[in-house]
């Protein structure tokens, strides 16, 4: 069976209670869930992880290679810092979508820049948690052809 890690960073577990207006109400469980729930249609294995911590993030990413076939990554505030978790990204080799509930180019200066944008196959912000189900509709389709 074909396997999907969807990768949280810092805060993303506050989903809900966290600035509302600018990533929406609906908490990290519900999103999870859905995720779990299309791949569970699909025949597609989802895992799912949230960590504050970027170590946690790396070893976790890193992990992925030869394991998963499929990468969702939100790294929250790390996409703007990390050179660890880009290296991370390249290393796990998997196709990966980068993931933001915000438009980041609607946001400070220092929100423009991602440092994984060169090793991802792609990414979208701006769409709130929409943005993970269609990041999970991309990686389905890829993975086993049909939803
Ligand atoms: C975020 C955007 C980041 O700039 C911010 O630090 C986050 C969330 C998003 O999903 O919009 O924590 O990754």
């Amino acid at each position: 069976m074909p396997r999907v890690k969807v990768i949280h960073g810092p805060l993303l577990d506050r989903l809900g209670e966290r600035e509302t207006d600018l990533y929406g109400a609906e908490p990290l469980e519900e999103i999870n869930a859905s995720l779990v729930a299309m791949g569970k249609a699909a025949g597609v294995e989802v895992d799912c992880f949230q960590s504050d911590h970027e170590g946690d993030l790396v070893t976790e990413i890193a992990n992925c290679r030869d394991r998963y076939q499929f990468l969702i990554l939100n790294p929250a505030a790390y996409a703007h810092t990390s050179v660890a978790i880009h290296d991370a990204v390249d290393f796990c080799a998997a196709p990966t979508i980068e993931v933001h509930l915000s438009n980041l180019a609607a946001r400070e200066p220092f929100r423009h820049q991602s440092t994984i944008a060169r090793v991802v196959l792609g990414r979208i912000e701006g769409l709130g948690p929409e943005g993970y189900r269609l990041a999970m509709r991309y990686a389905i389709e890829r993975l086993v052809g049909h939803e």
